[in-house]
């Protein structure tokens, strides 16, 4: 890089020849970051090139290339995969880390089932594969397309790179007409270990793990580049089917096996937690010598008529749980403890330790979550580590939480050094210098600045675009981080997110003519943004960041207020302990005290409800769609249980109830609509009497949702 000329002794012709040049490195450079995931030019080297060429087109203006890298940034995804809309959605698994939470898995499954303890009730046990799992769609026996998990509802479209694995048919022989096979994409031991020294051998990229080399080989846009990658592919569930193919998950594991897919030979069938948990012994004993990385045992329920009674809970099914092998340990130095501000003001401490690998990871930070953490005591006060508190300085045991947070396990005292004092906790927010305090019963200090916090702010507005959230293209946390402290286009709450085109077209400083940025990369940034002023109710919701209220949460309020005119209303007007409007919040499924009094607490600060004012002149909320048969005759129904029920427990009533449409309240109002009253009635039969309201028996319940 040296060896170029400076940009102010160019002439016009060098400068030409010299911004070609600079357009091929970099388009070059490009392909092989997005598209090869195999970068050859460093970070720092890209971006001095990038300079140079925008200081080149600053000279010679008339001279800027159609094709200018300047405004390929900001949007710097390659066109990447397009989507598919899973028609049964992906879910994830519930975990179990100990024999005890498998008892309760098992337990939990007989109540509501109304089985009794020991019913014999069969479940599948089989290894839970450390791969990304893949949704294979077959029409008329031909697969139609690949498509990966994504965020469960929508995933991409690898259908050119699933074809490259050997385990995946191209054809089905006898197979329903439309069927959807899932399962786990995974690299063998010994593929991944070639994979790695290939790479080195040839100054590329290195994986860290099986896992990620799986994830980084799939989603190759070249699908020659997954070929040469050697994966493999297990069956192990199914997603949309057009006629049922079996009765017990056993016998359609079987079925997979028959239409040609690999199904993993350590699947067996149990009847007993003592089964399930002999077999994940077992599982746990042949980990070592396994050709490919598992991480725990998946248990479901055998009989796929009890699977589908159980059904799902918002992210997970009730009828299966991944029970986990015990983290990986190792012992590391902490350096220091960094403090963290969340979006809800929450100081979390951040151990910054000496890299150590874990699991297959290299592990530099974990989370001490908060002061008494830190002291050796958990939330209900009671000592952890066996009160060993922790100190800068320390050697630390740290281990990779449900494989993802790595946390600290403990701390070797004989080796801490004689000077290492305890570890004092702020009592000011090192972000704004205001007070962070804690509440009574709150394991944690927040910062008392509110929206005054930039730290706070900046998370909010981080949260706003997340995944779940607005999920703006081309506008992450980084961009974020940077237009928040940007003093020509300022970001500093979400409604200026909405504002900044028109702010921008009457500034000086415009963004188009910024580093970094064209008309292109703006442009579509502004395209961006404006595709996200209509907004379903749900996600708007969720991306306010209200303390407690997460995905799920905003998905169920959005269904039941239906618009947000409703939701606000009742936000503002459930802050009376006791009104309707506050019976009815609590009525919301997952929706408790705490919640509660976050949400109405939200509504009743003055410069939080302006700027979701602000925020909401700008959108278009979608009102919630009631995503249930809107045909069913209970559908928008109000409906209490009360008394006992004898053919289905009160959860799998409610379950169904919801599943069609119903709300679910567990006191009668005058916005009760049905009452279900079993054997043994009483108060509440009484007041719907009163209230003049539809009474049902179990019997006439069944018979009124058709499953009598
Ligand atoms: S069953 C509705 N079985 O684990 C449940 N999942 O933590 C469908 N996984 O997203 C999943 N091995 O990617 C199932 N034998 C197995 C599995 C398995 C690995 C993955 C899968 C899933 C994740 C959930």
């Amino acid at each position: 890089m040296s060896l170029e000329k400076p940009v102010e002794d160019l002439n016009e012709d060098e400068a030409r020849a010299e911004l070609a040049r600079l357009s091929d490195i970099l388009g070059q450079a490009n392909t092989e970051y997005h598209t090869q995931d195999a970068p050859t030019l460093s970070d720092a080297d890209y971006d001095a090139l990038k300079r140079r060429n925008a200081s080149i087109e600053a000279r010679f203006p008339a001279l800027k290339r159609a094709d200018s890298p300047s405004d390929q940034v900001g949007a710097s995804v390659s066109e990447g995969f397009s989507k598919i809309n899973h028609r049964v959605r992906m879910l994830s698994l519930g975990n179990a880390f100990s024999d005890e939470d498998v008892a309760d898995f098992v337990e939990g499954i007989e109540r509501y089932l109304g089985l009794g303890d020991g019913s014999g009730l069969a479940f599948t046990a089989e290894p839970k594969i450390d791969g990304l799992s893949l949704s294979l769609r077959y029409e008329q026996g031909a697969l139609l397309y690949a498509a990966t998990r994504g965020d469960g509802s929508t995933g991409e479209n690898v259908t050119a790179n699933a074809l490259t694995i050997s385990d995946i048919p191209s054809h089905l022989e006898n197979a329903p007409d439309i069927l959807e096979v899932r399962g786990e994409v995974y690299m063998r031991h010994a593929d991944f270990e070639a994979l790695n020294s290939a790479q080195a051998a040839r100054g590329l990229k290195t994986f860290a793990n099986p896992r990620n080399a799986a994830a980084g080989s799939l989603r190759q846009l070249d699908a020659n580049i997954t070929r040469s990658r050697p994966l493999a592919f297990f069956a192990y569930a199914w997603g949309d089917v057009s006629s049922p193919f079996a009765e017990t998950q056993f016998e359609a594991i079987s079925q997979l096996a028959i239409w040609g897919f690999t199904t993993n030979p350590l699947t067996k069938r149990c009847t007993s937690p003592q089964d399930l948990i002999a077999h994940y012994r077992e599982i746990e004993r042949q980990r070592a010598t396994l050709p490919y990385d598992i991480d725990g045992v998946v248990y479901k329920v055998d009989r796929l008529d009890l699977q589908s009674r159980l059904g799902f809970r918002s992210t997970t099914p009730r009828w299966a749980i991944a029970h986990k092998f015990p983290a990986e340990l190792a012992w590391t130095k902490l350096e220091s403890i960094d403090i963290q501000v969340g979006r809800t003001g929450a100081l979390s401490p951040v151990a910054r330790l000496t890299p150590v690998t874990v699991g297959g990871v290299v592990v530099s930070n974990a989370t001490l979550h908060n002061e008494d953490y830190i002291a050796g005591r958990d939330s209900k006060g009671e000592t952890i580590r066996d009160g060993k508190d922790i100190r800068i300085g320390d050697w630390v045991q740290v281990y990779r939480a449900g494989d993802v947070i790595p946390k600290v396990a403990d701390v070797d005292l004989s080796k801490r050094d004689v000077a290492a004092e305890p570890y004092i906790f702020p009592q000011i927010c090192p972000e704004c210098g205001s007070d962070a305090v804690r509440e009574a019963g709150d394991a944690v200090r927040r910062c008392t600045g509110g929206l005054i916090c930039p730290a706070q702010a900046v998370e909010k507005l981080k949260h706003f675009v997340s995944r779940g959230a607005f999920d703006i293209e081309g506008l992450g946390a980084k961009q974020i981080e940077a237009f928040y402290h940007d003093t020509h286009l300022p970001v500093r709450e979400p409604a200026d997110i909405f504002t900044m085109q028109r702010r921008n077209a009457e500034g000086l400083a415009r963004l188009e003519n910024r580093d970094g940025w064209g008309e292109k990369s703006v442009k579509k940034l502004w395209q961006a943004i404006d595709e996200k002023r209509e907004i379903p109710l749900g996600r708007f919701i969720f991306a306010l960041g209200i303390r407690h209220v997460g995905e799920a949460s905003a998905n169920l309020l959005a269904r039941h207020f239906g618009s947000w005119s409703a939701f606000e209303a009742a936000a503002i007007a459930a802050h009376e302990p006791g009104s309707e409007a506050r019976e009815d919040l609590l009525s919301v499924d997952g929706v408790g005290e705490v919640m509660a009094n976050a949400l109405t607490a939200t509504f009743h600060q003055t410069a939080e409800r302006a700027s979701i004012d602000r925020l909401v002149a700008e959108l278009e909320i979608v009102d919630a769609e009631q995503p249930y048969q809107s045909d069913s005759p209970v559908a928008g129904k109000t409906i209490v249980f009360t008394g006992s029920l004898e053919k289905m427990t009160r959860a799998e009533a409610k379950a169904r109830a919801e599943a069609l449409g119903a709300k679910v309240s567990g006191s009668v109002s005058a916005k009760t609509t049905l009452l279900v009253a079993g054997p043994g009635a009483g108060s509440k039969a009484k007041k719907a009497a009163e209230l003049g309201i539809e009474t049902l028996d179990e019997d006439e319940w069944l018979a009124l949702i058709g499953d009598a």
